[in-house]
């Protein structure tokens, strides 16, 4: 079982996966990981994202070999041994942010970056996508790096909005505008539910 948590800048998910691992909510042999990694690759991707001149499809690969090497290193070997696992970002993201940098670039960057993935990802069994507006999100992020502008994650929260519609029964979502403790507590329960 593959759980994934993703959301906007400022959405309060490292908060929730703090939650998940504090109250042992989740089973013991339950993987936490994340993306960006920690990998060199991981270290690559935050490169670019302090670069204010990255080229947006540059940026994407990087973004996409961090992936695979997430899924060989870390998500592939945990399933196989039949562990749950969950992570802070995954796929969506990529979906979601990339396909706001790049759509000026394709026509529809989101599919393009999605049939990028398609024939070698592991897609996740479930998603909880912690809903909030993008000014908020902005604010609470503090626009510390070059993502978190209320503009820039509008177009990103567009974006999951068509990934939870084209696969409605994968995505849970949860109000994220909410008091901290009301979105750890229906996270805990969402992900415990599940695993
Ligand atoms: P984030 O998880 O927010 O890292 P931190 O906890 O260090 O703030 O991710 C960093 C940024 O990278 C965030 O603005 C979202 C962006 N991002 C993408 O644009 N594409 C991706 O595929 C991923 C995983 C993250």
């Amino acid at each position: 079982m593959l759980v994934t948590l993703e959301g906007l800048d400022g959405s309060g998910k490292t908060s929730c996966i703090e939650a998940l691992r504090a109250h042992d909510a989740v089973p013991a042999e339950t993987t936490f990981t994340r993306e960006p990694t920690g990998s060199w690759y991981g270290d690559a991707v935050r490169r670019s994202l302090a670069d204010g001149d990255a080229d947006p499809l540059a940026e994407l690969f990087l973004y996409t070999a961090d992936h695979a090497a997430h899924l060989a290193d870390t998500v592939g070997p945990a399933l196989e041994r039949g562990d749950p696992v969950v992570s802070d970002r995954y796929s969506d993201s990529r979906y979601a942010y990339q396909g706001a940098t790049l759509s000026g670039r394709f026509e529809d960057a989101l599919a393009f970056v999605r049939s990028v993935h398609r024939p070698w990802t592991r897609p996740p069994d479930l998603t909880v996508y912690l809903d909030v507006d993008p000014e908020t999100a902005a604010e609470r992020a503090g626009a510390t790096n070059k993502f978190e502008t209320a503009d820039y994650l509008a177009d990103v929260r567009e974006n999951y909005e068509r990934l939870i519609e084209g696969a409605p029964d994968r995505f849970v979502r949860v109000d994220a505008t909410q008091p901290l403790e009301r979105v750890t507590d229906r996270v805990r329960e969402v992900v415990a539910g599940e695993l």
